[in-house]
């Protein structure tokens, strides 16, 4: 039976993943929000991402002593308090002030590793000063490999943990609602969208008074406010180099020489080739269904992907994950781990770093509980012993 909606509440009484949406949906202009919540096309891989999960059923054992349970577990070396990380995502401070800087504290505070983007409005450096947490940074390959080298050194000056590349964005997708809700980066103020700026008082102001808004690793987008219309889409599908292969990945595999992960990967031939050229770590993502519409929910890719690699790289499940449950199927079908990136983007939204730390602490909560009620003791045994079956889409 459907959940009748909630009212609108204060952060503090949110529960859930589509709580914290709400939040957002309150708090940000409606161009801000839609950039967040939608995906490409029909948002089919969108829905899909999450949708999935439900194909799958949890097999609990019982009588097997749950008094302490244990969500700590290991990804790039590290050890994390629990199994989620935070995925890269472009432009925090267009959510809120406290920008990647909440983000990164939030996800240190609550145990767990903070992925920062090359579109980020705070430098890596400034991530890296703010946060002793666990670090990953996100690049692309990019048409200028000598400002793609130097970021790479900055980031091993800057002792991040983990690169990863992403490889899933030759072009960006065809997000359709940014062109309904007139989404321009940086926001402008025009007359079209002028009612929802005014609508959200609190947020334009901030907003413009704040002299600060940078994309601030990427040296040619220094001066954002001055970017014309879809100016971060322009940038990525100017910049980014479409010639690439799975040789320039090796490359820089190469040139970091530490933990490495592909971030954007679907299929078991793509999994071979990441093994073949050193990667340590696949993240399997459709980009949060922001890219190719139709292509395969994570969650799906997880099981003939593990077949293909056996236990040599980790994987990380990357989209669709609202729920405690939702990770612990992944787990059981084979991931070391997920990744998230539109829940804490609303937190942050509806709350800054108490917001985000608030998302984590709710989903980090359902986990360990969920572990309870499954009788499983500590992540390393979650096998698919605890998937009862899966049913036909
Ligand atoms: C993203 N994502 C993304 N990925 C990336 O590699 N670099 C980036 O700069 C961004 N930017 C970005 C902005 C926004 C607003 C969103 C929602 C997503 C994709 C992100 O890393 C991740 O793959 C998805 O968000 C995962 O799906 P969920 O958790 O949002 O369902
Ligand atoms: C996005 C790009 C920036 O998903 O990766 O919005």
């Amino acid at each position: 039976m459907p959940v009748p909606a909630r009212l609108p509440m204060p952060l503090a009484k949110c529960l859930n993943f589509s709580d914290f949406r709400h939040l957002a949906k309150r708090r940000l202009p409606a161009p801000l929000f839609h950039y967040i919540d939608g995906g490409a096309d029909d948002e089919v891989a969108l829905r899909r991402n999450t949708a999935a999960f439900d194909d799958y059923e949890l097999m609990p054992r019982q009588l097997t002593d749950v008094s302490t349970i244990d969500t700590r577990t290991q990804i790039f070396g590290k050890t994390i308090a629990w199994p989620v990380l935070l995925s890269p995502t472009a432009m925090s401070r267009l959510f809120h002030h406290q920008k990647e800087l909440a983000v990164a504290r939030a996800a240190a505070n609550m145990g767990t590793l903070y992925s920062l983007s090359t579109l980020a409005t705070t430098s890596l450096e400034e991530v890296a000063a703010a946060s002793a947490g666990p670090k990953m940074f996100q690049i692309y390959v990019l048409k200028d490999r000598g400002f793609v080298n130097a970021l790479v050194a900055r980031c091993k000056a800057a002792k991040y943990d983990a690169l990863c590349v992403t490889v899933d964005t030759p072009l960006a997708g065809n997000r359709e609602r940014d062109h309904i809700h007139g989404m321009t980066l940086p926001p402008k103020f025009g007359l079209a969208d002028l009612a929802s700026f005014a609508l959200h008082p609190a947020w334009s102001l901030n907003f413009i008074r704040d002299p600060d808004f940078r994309v601030a690793n990427v040296a040619e987008m220094g001066d954002a406010k001055s970017m014309g219309g879809m100016g971060l889409i322009q940038y990525v599908n100017a910049q980014i180099d479409r010639t690439a292969t799975w040789d320039d990945i090796a490359r820089l595999i190469e040139l970091w020489k530490g933990p490495f992960a592909i971030k954007g990967l679907q299929s078991a031939a793509d999994a071979r080739m990441a093994q073949q050229v050193g990667a340590t770590a696949i993240m399997i993502s459709n980009h949060g269904g922001r890219q190719l519409d139709g292509a395969p929910a994570p969650v799906d890719c997880i099981a003939p992907m593990r077949d293909a690699i056996g236990n040599t790289l980790e994987i990380i499940c990357d989209g669709g994950i609202r729920r405690g449950t939702h990770v612990l199927k992944a787990l059981a079908l084979g991931a070391n781990a997920c990744s998230i990136g539109r829940p804490y983007l609303f937190g942050l939204a509806g709350g800054g770093q108490a917001g985000v730390e608030h998302v984590l602490s709710r989903l980090r909560g359902e986990i360990e509980l969920d572990m309870t009620l499954m009788g499983c003791r500590r992540i390393a045994d979650l096998d698919n012993t605890f998937l009862a079956k899966r049913r036909e889409p």
